[in-house]
C-alpha cells in the first residue's frame, strides 16, 4: 500500500489525493457490504444510509449542541421516539447516540451507577468512587466482552463482579441470582453473539426489582428481534429493564459507527452525562451532548433517520425475518449435509463445527481464501466452530445457496 512515505512537504492536488486513495486503499478493504459476508455481526449499510452519511458528511455538523446543529439534534428526538416504539421500550426513555454497543454499554452503565449509588445517598460524579458504598455487579457467564471493559473504564472493576452460569445455549440462569442488597446492577443479554440466545430478560427483571436493582440489557443485535412477531417472545419482558445498549450498524445496516444507550430514567442519563460552562448552558431544547460521553461529533442520527425512513416498521421486519431465516437455510443443509450444528438456531447466528478442531480451523481458513463467501471462526462451550452470521439487507437466497454449495465442497474436501 503506497499511502506512507515521509510526510509532504507540500500539498497534493485534491482530486489526486483521493485517486491515490482508491487505488491504493480500496484493494486494502474488506467487503463487508457484500451479501456474502457472514463474519462478525456486520451489517451492510442500506444505500439510503450511505447517501445519507454523505450528506451529513457534506454538511459537516457538529452535533454536541442544537445550536450548533438543529437538525442533528432534532433527528436525534425523532429517531429515539422511532426506536423506543419499534424494540417496544417504554415511551419518554432517555437516550443518547455513541459508536457502538461498547459505547452504549457504557453510558447505560454510567446511569446506572448513577442511579444506584444516588439511592443511597451518594454522588458519584462530584466524590468518584473512593469510599463509595459498594456497587454488586451481576453478570451471566456469557456476558459480552463489551460490557467489562464498561465496567472496567467506570471503576467497577472486572474482579469483583458476580458471575453466574448459564445454560447450553448462553442463557442467564434466573434461578441462580443472588440475594441482593445495597446498590446492584444486572447486566442481562439479549442476543449472544455465538448463538443468538436471549437471557430471561422479564424474569431477571421482577427478580431485581424486587430488590431494588438496576437491570441493563445489551443487545446489540438481539434487541430488534422485538420488531418481528415470530421472535418477539426472545426479548419478552424487556421493556422493564432500566437501561438497553443496542447498535444501528448490526442489523439495521447503517454505516459504521452506530450505537445508541437508551435509559427509562432520562435523569439518571442526564446525571452521569450532562456538563455545563460559562458558554455551553443548555436550553429547554434537546442538547446532545448532555445525554452522550462525547462532546463534539458527528450527526449519527441523520443515517439511522434515514434507514427507518426508508424502510418503515415493515421493512425493518422484513429484513430481521429475512436474515433469521437465510440463518435457518444454513443450519438446515449443513445439517443435511452431516454437519453438527452446535446452536439452536433461534435469530441470525449458526454455529457448525465440521469435526475435530484442527478440521474446522482449516475449513474455515479454506472458506476464507476461496472467497465465495466470509466466515470466520470462534470456540463455543470448548468446541471450536465456524459462526455464520446473517446481519446484511443484501443477503439474499441465492447469495445463501451459493455460499451453502462453497461451504459443503470445501468442508467434504477438508473433512476426508
Ligand atoms: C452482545 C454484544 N454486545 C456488544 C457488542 C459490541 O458492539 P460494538 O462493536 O458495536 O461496540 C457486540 C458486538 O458484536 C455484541 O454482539
Amino acid at each position: 500500500m503506497k499511502l506512507g512515505g515521509p510526510l509532504p512537504e507540500h500539498g497534493h492536488d485534491a482530486s489526486a489525493v483521493i485517486k491515490l486513495l482508491d487505488e491504493q486503499g480500496s484493494p486494502g478493504t474488506v467487503g463487508t457490504t457484500s451479501g456474502r459476508f457472514f463474519g462478525f455481526v456486520v451489517g451492510g449499510a442500506l444505500p439510503a444510509t450511505v447517501a445519507a452519511h454523505w450528506l451529513a458528511d457534506a454538511w459537516d455538523q457538529n452535533a454536541c449542541l442544537y445550536e450548533l446543529s438543529p437538525v442533528a439534534a432534532q433527528c436525534e428526538e425523532i429517531v429515539l421516539a422511532w426506536l423506543l416504539d419499534l424494540l417496544r421500550l417504554p415511551n419518554g426513555c432517555g437516550g443518547a447516540f455513541v459508536t457502538g454497543a461498547q459505547m452504549a454499554n457504557f453510558t447505560a452503565l454510567a446511569a446506572a451507577r448513577h442511579a444506584t449509588l444516588l439511592d443511597a445517598n451518594w454522588n458519584v460524579e462530584e466524590d468518584g468512587l473512593f469510599s463509595a458504598p459498594p456497587i454488586t455487579v451481576v453478570v451471566g457467564e456469557e456476558v459480552h466482552v463489551t460490557v467489562l471493559k464498561a465496567l472496567a473504564m467506570l471503576g467497577l472493576g472486572r474482579n469483583r463482579i458476580v458471575t453466574i452460569p448459564t445454560d447450553s445455549q448462553g442463557r442467564m440462569r434466573a434461578d441462580a441470582l443472588p440475594r441482593l442488597s445495597g446498590p446492584a446492577i444486572i447486566c442481562v443479554q439479549v442476543g449472544n453473539v455465538n448463538t443468538g440466545a436471549c437471557d430471561p430478560v422479564g424474569e431477571i427483571c421482577d427478580a431485581a426489582h424486587q430488590q431494588r436493582a438496576w437491570v441493563h440489557v445489551d443487545g446489540a443485535f438481539g434487541l430488534w428481534a422485538a420488531t418481528i412477531p415470530t421472535r418477539c417472545h426472545l426479548t419478552e419482558g424487556v421493556g422493564a429493564a432500566d437501561s438497553w445498549a443496542t447498535d444501528a450498524h448490526k442489523w439495521l445496516n447503517v454505516p459504521q459507527d452506530s450505537g445508541i444507550a437508551i435509559v427509562r430514567d432520562m435523569r439518571h442519563l442526564r446525571g452521569a452525562m450532562a456538563i455545563t460552562s460559562s458558554y455551553l448552558q443548555p436550553g429547554e431544547r434537546r442538547e446532545p451532548m448532555q445525554y452522550g460521553p462525547e462532546s463534539s461529533r458527528r450527526a449519527r442520527a441523520v443515517e439511522i433517520w434515514a434507514a427507518l425512513r426508508n424502510l418503515g416498521r415493515q421493512g425493518v421486519a422484513d429484513l430481521i425475518e429475512r436474515t433469521c431465516q437465510h440463518a435457518k437455510r444454513f443450519a438446515d443443509r449443513l445439517r443435511s449435509a452431516g454437519f453438527e450444528i452446535l446452536n439452536d438456531v433461534v435469530l441470525n447466528q449458526v454455529l457448525v463445527s465440521f469435526g475435530e478442531s484442527d478440521v474446522t480451523k482449516r475449513v474455515i481458513e479454506a472458506i476464507q481464501s476461496d472467497g465465495t463467501c466470509w466466515c470466520g471462526g470462534t470456540v463455543w462451550k470448548g468446541c471450536t466452530a465456524m459462526r455464520i452470521s446473517v446481519s446484511s439487507w443484501a443477503t439474499t437466497e441465492t447469495d445463501v445457496d451459493r455460499s451453502l454449495d462453497a461451504i459443503i465442497r470445501i468442508a467434504s474436501r477438508e473433512a476426508t
